[in-house]
């Protein structure tokens, strides 16, 4: 059971997530629909801010990486050659008294310390000899089934055609594999080269939860970098690593809060060499996956070779030898990553007294990097003078205008969102050109003259 202390820091992320606008349940005025949430105004701001820090990072800031944005409704067949149609699925069992469903490994693995994933015989005689259903304590079970984690749709009717099932993408990685050769005939990139993708990726989990953990509807950020067979993959593997490591400080982890596991070699699939994911340290349970990264082979491009009948090989400039590159697979979600920066964040602090809520993001992902203050509401040449500081700001940072209430309760506010600098034009300001600008973190308070904030600013981000 995770401790008191950690589950309360859940639940403040959480009810602040919605107070200050990052994260709604969403459909709630229709009482909700689980496990769907909506980015609000604050939200929103993050998750672009960790969009474009890793993919500066990733692929703007390398010259061995380019980018695209593929469907997410591929042709059907691409999810048979990579195995999703037939493989792509989690052991379900249903309590037939309560008529409670669960993933049946996750409950035979809390119950025995046994990992049976993918025997669903034994899983169902270990589940009638020893496992109470954990709603209503009857033992009851219906069979263990597997159950395809996607989801499926119709393409439209075409006359004298008929409906055709498609799906919708389970992770971007798919159309990565498709467009191989569309890349290499259209950029100059060469082995070693990856190429990223940032989208939508859905699941019909069964047992989702945990806020943004688990979704049902979420966004992958994918990366395929291909190698030659002949390469020293375990240096580039152990460099793909560090990187996400140093991606997830970026969000404001810190180290001990992070950690390796490596997949036990007799659980990877038969075509991986390693997998590795990188977990973090989160309030329910503990260590779980944050990122992953794995060494796939040639299987995703000989398999879409195979079913389209398309080769997908590489020819060495070099040597003029035609191969099918190995592919290592660094994968990133971008809610867990959202999740994590706010849990990172998030501080509480006694001032004079009180509490302040204080989320200290990096000050690269901070949702609103300057907020602008008249000192008071109905003194015209303040707000007039306080408009033309925001305009002119505006143009550089991203700014949010506030004249409401008490300034410490606009302190207050800006902290719970985490912004990084709010300017206060007073009456000083009026006489000599001159604002304060308080630290989000120190609250200390430094004069600036009007002519050097934008500069003044620019260094500290
Ligand atoms: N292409 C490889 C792949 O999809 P994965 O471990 O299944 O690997 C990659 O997913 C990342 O996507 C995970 O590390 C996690 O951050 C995120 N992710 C996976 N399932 C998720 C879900 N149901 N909700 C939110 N994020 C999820």
């Amino acid at each position: 059971m995770p401790e008191k202390k950690e589950q309360d820091l859940m639940q403040k992320i959480v009810s602040l997530s919605k107070r200050r606008g990052f994260v709604f349940p969403a459909s709630e005025i229709y009482g909700g629909f689980a496990n769907s949430y909506t980015y609000g105004p604050y939200g929103v701001l993050l998750k672009n801010n960790i969009k474009n820090l890793w993919w500066k990072k990733f692929v703007l800031q390398r010259e061995d990486i380019v980018g695209i944005d593929g469907p997410i409704i591929l042709h059907p067949k691409a999810w048979k050659a990579s195995g999703h149609l037939d493989g792509f699925s989690d052991a379900l069992v249903d309590c037939k008294n309560c008529k409670s469903r669960f993933r049946a490994d996750h409950l035979v693995e809390d119950a025995t310390g046994k990992d049976l994933e993918g025997k669903l015989d034994e899983l169902k005689k270990v589940l009638d000899e020893e496992i109470d259903c954990p709603n209503c304590s009857k033992r009851d079970w219906t069979d263990v089934r597997n159950f395809n984690l996607m989801f499926s749709t119709k393409t439209s009717v075409v006359e004298g055609k008929e409906q055709e099932i498609a799906y919708l993408r389970p992770e971007t990685a798919g159309a990565i594999f498709l467009e191989f050769k569309n890349v290499l005939d259209s950029t100059r990139v060469k082995v070693p080269f990856g190429i990223a993708q940032i989208g939508k990726a859905f699941r019909n989990e069964i047992v989702a939860g945990n806020f943004i953990f688990r979704l049902r509807e979420f966004e992958q950020m994918e990366i395929e970098y291909f190698i030659s067979p002949d390469d020293d993959w375990e240096s580039i593997f152990e460099e793909w690593l560090l990187l996400q490591e140093e991606f997830a400080f970026e969000l404001g982890v810190k180290k001990e809060n992070i950690r390796r596991y490596e997949h036990p070699k007799e659980k990877l699939s038969h075509y991986s060499k390693k997998t590795v994911d990188i977990e973090f340290n989160y309030p329910f349970g503990g260590f779980k996956e944050l990122f992953g990264m794995a060494h796939r082979g040639d299987f995703d491009l000989s398999a879409h070779s195979k079913f389209s009948g398309e080769k997908l090989e590489y020819q060495d400039p070099k040597t003029g030898k035609k191969y099918i590159p190995h592919v290592l697979e660094p994968t990133f979600g971008l809610d867990r990553s959202i999740l994590v920066a706010l849990l990172c964040a998030y501080q509480e602090e006694e001032v004079n007294g009180e509490i302040r809520t204080v989320m200290k993001f990096p000050k690269r992902i901070a949702p609103i990097q300057v907020a602008v203050f008249p000192l008071l509401k109905n003194k015209p040449e303040l707000v007039k003078k306080a408009r033309d500081v925001f305009n002119f700001l505006k143009k550089d940072f991203v700014c949010e205008f506030d004249d409401n209430g008490n300034i410490g309760k606009r302190y207050r506010r800006q902290d719970e969102i985490g912004t990084p600098y709010c300017v206060t034009i007073d009456f000083d300001a009026l006489d000599n050109n001159s604002v304060t600008v308080r630290d989000r973190d120190t609250m200390e308070q430094t004069r600036v003259n009007l002519d050097e904030l934008a500069d003044y600013l620019k260094e500290r981000f």
